[in-house]
């Protein structure tokens, strides 16, 4: 039975529109009454358009909502598209996701990344920094090179308790493929020494069957949960057999 403080940030990425928000009540319901609730942290990270009315919507509960990333820049300027932490911020997000591999593949580097993490955190949010190997990066055997390098440069000069990490090996991103446990765990150990006091969560395919085995890595201090988390159900079923 884990009697641990766990985060289960929900990353709906680019779906979801104001209906969806519709089956939330669920997942409040469910925390309410949940015996383990203490040990729950809860974020919903929707996509821009829905923070606001998803605040709104959880207003009267411990839930918090987050930003799937931001621009770089601290002040308004002409970026056709884009917003940035403060404006996140200002419509009710407590965390942004930076750093995250789906991003990192459309262009955004180390240092970019370093210099949103920064800024994020002087609006006052709360940050959950991603890295992760690819496939090639895994099978060259160069997982730890690769986490050193996002970590060294995506953290320089920054040292702030409102940084989480989330280890997302690329491949299992929406693969249904996870780490084996001993490999996840000794990864796990490894971010945790680099970075000293950093909470390290796991993300990844995370799903209703497998939770079970990853619940088990005593290391671990919560999920960064994709396609799973949109659906309330799975979501408060994931939550569930955490705490089994
Ligand atoms: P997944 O996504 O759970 O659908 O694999 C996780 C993520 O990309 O954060």
């Amino acid at each position: 039975m884990t009697n641990k403080y766990m985060y289960f940030i929900a990353n709906w990425k680019m779906f979801g529109g104001l209906n969806t928000l519709n089956s939330l009540h669920k997942v409040v319901k469910f925390l309410k009454n949940f015996k383990k609730n203490r040990f729950v942290k809860l974020v919903y990270c929707p996509p821009n358009t829905l923070i606001r009315p998803m605040t709104k919507k959880l207003k009267d509960s411990r839930i918090e909502v987050g930003a799937q990333n931001c621009h770089e820049s601290d002040t308004y300027g002409a970026f056709t598209g884009f917003v940035n932490s403060k404006m996140l911020k200002n419509v009710g997000a407590n965390y942004v996701i930076i750093g995250h591999s789906e991003n990192r593949l459309n262009g955004e580097n180390d240092k970019l990344i370093n210099h949103k993490i920064k800024n994020a955190l002087k609006s006052g949010l709360k940050v959950i920094f991603c890295i992760g190997e690819t496939l090639s990066q895994k099978r060259k055997k160069n997982t730890k090179k690769i986490l050193n390098r996002q970590i060294k440069i995506g953290l320089k000069n920054i040292r702030n308790n409102n940084v989480i990490i989330a280890y997302e090996p690329v491949w299992a991103i929406g693969s249904g493929l996870i780490p084996k446990l001993e490999e996840l765990s000794d990864i796990i150990n490894y971010i945790k020494n680099l970075t000293k006091k950093y909470k390290v969560l796991y993300g990844g395919s995370v799903n209703t069957k497998n939770i079970l085995e990853l619940r088990s890595i005593n290391n671990i201090d919560g999920f960064l949960i994709g396609g799973a988390s949109q659906d309330s159900k799975k979501f408060i079923d994931i939550i569930k057999k955490t705490y089994i």
